[in-house]
């Protein structure tokens, strides 16, 4: 049985702070790591050298399991994911969990896909820690958005065509996602947007309604960097269709420097990545 099917076959493991598979006298660390988008080759060499020294990893569900055989055969990993009929571990009990091991002793890697600061809670992570008196320290991450970028080939700013890109999230706490859609709408200007893949049909709609052209060019990126990675290069008004049935992580990226994404690559670059084109 893998490690990971270890832990996930013994989810009291949660509760288990005394476990006792290490004690130690000195005060503990929460690092908050950037697990990049999921490419290994993605991973920094200093969130390498931190995971290396885990006693314990808190892993979100992006983290991919190429990343997390990377962590010692010793340290304890502990999903904090959504699973089937389960629901994510609320975050206030995620930041009880970190202080937890912290305070006692152990060097806790928390875990997460992308940057921890761009949409990942890592700031109320750290807020928690320091509020504990708990030393908590960060290693960035590549965010989803360098990634799809740069597998499409088009950069989120180019000039003459976006002299400026925002990273904003399509998750609608309520009916619809609460967003500045005049600011949003300006030429000249990538939007991209994490979590709005259920959403983007308000997205394409509020946008043209705030007056963004219907014809500038969108890329929706679905797991960036992997192996099962999927672009589709569409417009902001072919955005619903692009999106239709997708499931999984994925960016929705608005803007003029998206005619540059690339719709294929030659298959001897890459003939894993499965590359589809969705016409407006
Ligand atoms: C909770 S946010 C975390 C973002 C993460 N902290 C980052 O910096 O990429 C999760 C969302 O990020 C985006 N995302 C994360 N990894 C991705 C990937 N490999 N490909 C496409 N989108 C991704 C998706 O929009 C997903 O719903």
């Amino acid at each position: 049985m893998s490690r990971q099917a270890a832990n996930a076959a013994h989810p009291n493991r949660l509760v288990l702070l005394g476990g006792g598979r290490r004690a130690k006298r000195e005060a503990g660390v929460v690092w908050l790591v950037g697990a990049g988008p999921g490419d290994p080759d993605l991973l920094t060499i200093r969130a390498l050298k931190v995971l290396n020294t885990a006693d314990v990893v808190v892993h979100d569900g992006l983290v991919s399991d190429e990343i997390l055989s990377l962590a010692p055969q010793t340290a304890r990993l502990i999903s904090v994911a959504k699973r089937k009929a389960r629901h994510t571990l609320p975050q206030d009990q995620i930041n009880q969990l970190l202080i937890a091991f912290a305070l006692e002793g152990l060097t806790v890697v928390r875990l997460k896909g992308g940057d921890p600061f761009i949409f990942g809670r890592g700031g109320e992570e750290l807020q928690a820690c320091r509020d504990a008196g708990v030393e908590c320290r960060v290693v960035p991450g590549i965010t989803a958005a360098l990634a799809a970028s740069a597998s499409a080939g088009a950069p989120l700013t180019h000039r003459g065509a976006a002299q400026a890109v925002t990273f904003v999230t399509g998750h609608a706490a309520h009916d619809e996602p609460d967003l500045d859609w005049p600011a949003l709408a300006r030429a000249n200007h990538t939007v991209v947007v994490y979590m709005g893949l259920t959403t983007s049909h308000l997205i394409s709609a509020r946008l043209i309604e705030a007056g963004r052209d219907a014809a500038t060019p969108a890329l929706v990126v679905l797991n960036a960097s992997r192996a099962d990675e999927q672009r589709f290069v569409t417009t902001l008004a072919g955005l619903p269709a692009a999106t239709e049935g997708l499931k999984g992580p994925a960016l929705l990226i608005v803007g003029e420097a998206m005619a540059l994404a690339q719709a294929s690559v030659p298959a001897e670059v890459d003939d894993l990545i499965r590359i589809a084109s969705v016409s407006a």
